[in-house]
């Protein structure tokens, strides 16, 4: 038999052997990409042209789902992969996946929890500074040959000082305390809701969100989405008040979006920083168009450091639940 032949079977039979597992959501760490391919048979999910037939046929023989925190998984899609031993979150939220349905399934749902948040908390001070410091309309001032047509120090609005403002945080979670280090050491008052006081935080809890945004000149969202949503709405935009800026590193639909976009346009709120929306990658309009506002396309995880370490973690779950243990990350059993 010609070696080739040989080297095709054997390739064939492998592939055929590994456990098969669905990614939902691209890595971009090129040396995990190459681990997974190594040890499994990697269907990339986002790559297939007709995915209802392709989950038809192959949804019996998958034993493992990788997803992003924000893309979860649909209860119809678990519901048609009945080998299925773990769902690997490649993030830390977990409202896009149905715990409760998982549970009742005895299946391991696993998240990264820890390895995001200092690369988490940065981007929210980043943008808290770059909206009460208006970086980015100075960087297309100067770009775009402004600063040479308009010289003259009145060109550009003066800003405000981000060091000792009042920092509202929303979730006291990893995210939020790690927020609250930064935002200290910047000399920042710092006050936090949640769903209830956190013993070990030495900042003032305040249990009513309106209140909260009341007194502070920032409102940081970190919280996570599983039970809230849309809390924050005009109301508590108005309680921030013209001289107040919201931060969300979280999740959208923690906002009335369309609330936000109103306050921002009319200028009810100073202004925003803005990682994360409600229907990614869709931004309103008036969000986009506003110098009010500071935007990124939900990157406040994405950094070789953080998605080198989230994708091990991955990977350690998929190879605990398939060895047949409980991923130690598992949230679910
Ligand atoms: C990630 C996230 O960008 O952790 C989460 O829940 O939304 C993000 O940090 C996402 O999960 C990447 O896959």
């Amino acid at each position: 038999m010609p070696s080739t032949f040989n080297a095709s079977l054997k390739h064939q039979t492998l592939t055929h052997m590994k456990p098969q597992i669905l990614q939902l959501n691209p890595i971009l760490i090129p040396a995990i990409n190459d681990e997974l391919a190594s040890l499994y048979h990697v269907h990339k999910y986002f790559e297939i042209a007709d995915q209802a037939a392709w989950l038809r046929e192959h949804g019996p023989s998958i034993q493992a789902v990788i997803t992003g925190g924000h893309t979860g998984i649909s209860r119809a899609m678990l519901e048609q992969l009945p080998a299925l031993k773990v769902v690997a979150i490649n993030g830390v939220g977990t409202d896009a996946v149905d715990l409760e349905y998982c549970r009742g399934r005895n299946l391991p749902v696993t998240a990264t929890l820890g390895a995001l948040t200092e690369d988490v908390a940065d981007l929210a001070i980043g943008l808290l500074i770059a909206a009460c410091r208006n970086i980015c309309a100075g960087d297309r001032f100067v770009r775009e040959g402004q600063w040479e047509l308009y010289p003259q120090p009145s060109a550009i609005p003066l800003a405000r000082r981000f060091s000792g403002m009042n920092v509202g945080i929303v979730g006291m979670g990893r995210v939020g305390r790690a927020v609250a280090t930064r935002a200290a050491a910047f000399g920042c008052p710092i006050r936090y809701t949640d769903l209830r006081c956190v013993d070990d935080v030495p900042h003032e809890f305040v249990a009513d969100l309106r209140e909260l945004a009341r007194r502070s000149d920032a409102l940081v969202l970190c919280a996570a989405a599983d039970k809230a949503e849309g809390i924050v709405d005009a109301a508590v935009l108005d309680a921030l008040g013209p001289r107040g800026y919201l931060v969300n590193v979280a999740r959208g639909r923690l906002v009335n979006e369309a609330d936000l976009a109103e306050a921002v346009a009319a200028g009810r709120i100073a202004g925003a920083g803005l990682d994360v929306f409600v229907d990614e990658p869709r931004v309103p309009q008036a969000l986009r168009e506003s110098d009010r506002t500071t935007l990124q396309a939900h990157r406040a995880s994405a950094t070789w450091e953080t998605r080198t370490a989230m994708a091990q973690m991955v990977l350690e779950s998929v190879a605990q639940a398939l060895a047949g243990g409980r991923p130690t990350m598992s949230l679910t059993t």
